[in-house]
Order: structure tokens, then C-alpha cells, then sequence
């Protein structure tokens, strides 16, 4: 009797029966490998359809930092489903909500107090751009439309966020010129690139509504790292020339980079912060955009026209404000960021043999984020199909190979994928 590996094992069926009926996300759907099926997920764990298990390298797109399935997560979700799963917010408010939006307001630093819920990365940020223009609008300033974002940058896939990606490794480079123009600057970096965008923001100041930013990783235009000493200076420019600050901490939030938040490491506190991905363990959709005193009080007014109009279906949705709870409560009652400082370690070590290999360009390790930059790789598709081969999932884009991992995974886990990159980097992409 033939045994039941994957050799054999014949895909299920409801992946031959679906697979020609979904879209997938950023695919040539006629040349890309088919996607791998899976059946379940435990810890650092996917369990694939043909009996395979790969260990994760990358946390569902740098959302599960808890691992998957945390029990404490689980239970949380699913009394909240036995009790109501969801109500309208417009009208009605609940406690996951409110408590959520309190615990966010007490971590986040200064004033940043006011929390308004969406339930995508992309979607937060529209919010924000939003919020931001109606900030000047509201306060009788008319022409400050425009943002100042950066190369490299990366903000999401919808119009407004599109606008402020980078037009050419943003991914968005067939839309240029389609889409509302904004200001692509280069981060100042130095004190020199501060003045060049000063002189810029001099010139140009009464047409810009604010900046925005990824702080210390811009994460899908290229896991580029900058420093503290950046967002200093854009902190400075934008109160000299009086612009809002808006940090996109959809990647950075939640201890990625080894603090809460990217902005506590820098010292810099934004106007206007966005959150997703890690903000409900990776368990359910769910978003943030946080305003400061500042920014909310410019919309308090007898003036029906003041309100921010803005009210997606599903905001603060109770099942996802569950989840972001109890994802809080691992925050509190578990080591994380002391584990993010262990596995930057790790990935240091693990990661430093690649160093030296032809064909590498950077290596470089920021909390749980450790990137290996190639000079090129041509075919991104079979690497990694190669990495599944080595049992892991890790998913490279461009010329760069990263790991973000769950904040959980065990030191022999982390062990296995930075040498599975080892292996591709030595034997070449
Ligand atoms: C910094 C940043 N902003 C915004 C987004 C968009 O989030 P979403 O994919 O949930 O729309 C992402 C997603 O990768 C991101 O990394």
C-alpha cells in the first residue's frame, strides 16, 4: 500500500475546486507557483495539506508577534463570540472598544489619546492623511493639501496610501502620475539632507498638510533601517515649519523593533500614529489611527462640517477588540521585548556568517527583523520554493531576504531559518 506522504497525497478539495475562482495578492496569476494549501497553524508553526510543516519565518506578514493560536487570544475571541461578535460603532460602542482605545492611549507616548479604528493597515492611513488635511481645513488654513513622504517608503495599496509610497519600489510605480501628487523627499539621514529638506519645506510649507513617516524600518519598500537621529530632525522641521507628524507604525508597532514603539526608541513623539498587522496578534483584522490633543482638538466644534467623516462598516469590530485585549494582556504579563532583544542577538549570530558571502550586499538586524540584502535574485519565486524545501517559510522580495518573526519562537526555530538563508546566500539565489 503506497504510503501517505506528499508525494502522493493528492491536494484537497477544496483547493482544486477554489484555486481557480481567488486573486492572489501581489502574483502574476498565469506564471506564479501555485500557493501552498494549509490546514493549520501552532506556535511558529504551518501545517501544510500534504503533511508537511514549515516553521514561520515571517508571521503571516509580521502579525502573529504572540505565535499562532495563543490559547489566551483564542478564549478571548471566543467568549466574545458567544456574547456578540459585532455591532455597528456609529451610535453604539462596547467595551472591547473602549477599553482597547484606553489601554492604546495610556501605552502610546504624550498625548496621543484619541483612537479611531479601521480595519486595515492601508485603511489607517487613509484615515490619517485625512485627518490631516481636515486638521488645516478646520483651522481656517486653506491650500495644505500635500504630504511630504519618502524614498523607500511603504503605506499601503490604497489610492491615498499609494500617493505617498515610494512611485518606484513602493510597488505602485504603474500608477505614477495617476495618483494625487505628493512630495517623495529623501529621510534626512544627515544634517545635511535635514537643510535640503528644509529648504524644501521653506518654499513649500503652506501647501503641505504634514510628513509621513515608517520610523526606524521602512519595511516593504526594502527593510531599509535609519536612525533616532532622523526622526529627530523631521521632528524639528516639521515644528519649525509647522507641518503634522505622522509616524506609520502599522510594521514598527508592538515591540518589532525592540520598544513598544518605534517612535519610544527615537524620543519623538508624532502627531498623528497608525496601527494594524501586530495589534491583534495576528488573529483578526483590525487598525488604529491615533491622534494627539493637538490634532482632535482642531475637530471639536459646534460645526457639523468640522466632524472627521470617515466610518467604515466593520471599525472597532468586538471580535478583533477582543483579540487586540488580550493581545495587550501578553504584552503585560510576558517577557516579549526582552525576547525581541534575544532574538536580535540571535540574528545576529546566525545571520553574520552571510556576511562575507559574493553575491550578499548588507546585512543588517533590527529588534526582530534581521535582512539579508542580495545583489540581486532572479528568480524570486524559486527561492522560495527552495526555502520550503528547507522545511520554512520565508518569503523574499526584490533582493531581500528577511525574517520577522513571532516574538515566541524558540532559539532552535530562529537557528533553523537563519541557516536555511545561509544555505540559499552560500549555494546563490
Ligand atoms: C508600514 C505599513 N503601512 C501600511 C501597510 C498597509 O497595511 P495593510 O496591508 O493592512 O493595508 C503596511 C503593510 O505592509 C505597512 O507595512
Amino acid at each position: 500500500m503506497a504510503e501517505n506522504t506528499r508525494e502522493n497525497r493528492a491536494p484537497p478539495d477544496w483547493y482544486a475546486a477554489g484555486l481557480d475562482h481567488v486573486w492572489l495578492p501581489y502574483t502574476q496569476m498565469k506564471t506564479a507557483r501555485a500557493p501552498l494549501a494549509v490546514v493549520s497553524t501552532e506556535g511558529v508553526r504551518l501545517r501544510l495539506a500534504d503533511g508537511r510543516e514549515l516553521i514561520d519565518g515571517i508571521a503571516s506578514w509580521w502579525t502573529a508577534c504572540h505565535g499562532y493560536n495563543h490559547p489566551h487570544i483564542r478564549e478571548a475571541v471566543a467568549r466574545q463570540l458567544a456574547t456578540m461578535p459585532h455591532v455597528m460603532f456609529g451610535g453604539l460602542a462596547h467595551e472591547q472598544a473602549l477599553t482597547l482605545a484606553r489601554r492604546l492611549a495610556a501605552l502610546l507616548p504624550g498625548d496621543l489619546e484619541r483612537v479611531f479604528f479601521s480595519d486595515s493597515g492601508s485603511v489607517a492611513v487613509e484615515v490619517a492623511l485625512k485627518m490631516a488635511v481636515q486638521y488645516w481645513i478646520n483651522r481656517g488654513v486653506r491650500g495644505r493639501t500635500k504630504f511630504v513622504a519618502f524614498t523607500g517608503g511603504y503605506h499601503g495599496d490604497t489610492t491615498g496610501a499609494m500617493a505617498v509610497c515610494d512611485p518606484h519600489e513602493g510597488m505602485h510605480a504603474l500608477f505614477a502620475g495617476l495618483l494625487p501628487e505628493q512630495i517623495i523627499a529623501e529621510l534626512p539621514t544627515s544634517d545635511e539632507k535635514a537643510d535640503a529638506l528644509g529648504a524644501l519645506l521653506a518654499e513649500r510649507a503652506d501647501t503641505i498638510a504634514g510628513i509621513i513617516v515608517e520610523p526606524l524600518v521602512q519595511g516593504a519598500g526594502g527593510m531599509l533601517f535609519h536612525d533616532a537621529a532622523t526622526l529627530k530632525r523631521l521632528r524639528a522641521l516639521a515644528d519649525r515649519y509647522d507641518l503634522l507628524l505622522i509616524f506609520d507604525e502599522i510594521f514598527t508597532g508592538f515591540g518589532r523593533t525592540g520598544t513598544m514603539f518605534a517612535c519610544e526608541a527615537a524620543g519623538v513623539r508624532p502627531d498623528i500614529i497608525t496601527l494594524s498587522k501586530a495589534l491583534t496578534g495576528g488573529t483578526l483584522p483590525l487598525a488604529a489611527t491615533v491622534a494627539s490633543a493637538r490634532v482632535f482638538d482642531a475637530f471639536w466644534s459646534d460645526d457639523p462640517q468640522a466632524a472627521l467623516m470617515h466610518g467604515p462598516t466593520f471599525m472597532a469590530n468586538a471580535l478583533a477588540c477582543a483579540a487586540a485585549n488580550a493581545s495587550l494582556d501578553l504584552f503585560e504579563r510576558e517577557p516579549r521585548l526582552a525576547q525581541v532583544a534575544d532574538i536580535a542577538q540571535r540574528l545576529e549570530q546566525g545571520l553574520a556568517p552571510c556576511r562575507d558571502l559574493p553575491g550578499v550586499k548588507d546585512v543588517r538586524v533590527k529588534g526582530a527583523i534581521g535582512v539579508v540584502e542580495m545583489a540581486r535574485i532572479d528568480d524570486v519565486d524559486a527561492l522560495r520554493a527552495r526555502f520550503v524545501e528547507a522545511g520554512v517559510f520565508i518569503r523574499p522580495f526584490g533582493n531581500i531576504i528577511y525574517l520577522a518573526p513571532a516574538f515566541t519562537i524558540a532559539p532552535d526555530e530562529l537557528d533553523k531559518l537563519t541557516s536555511a538563508i545561509g544555505m540559499v546566500a552560500r549555494t546563490g539565489v
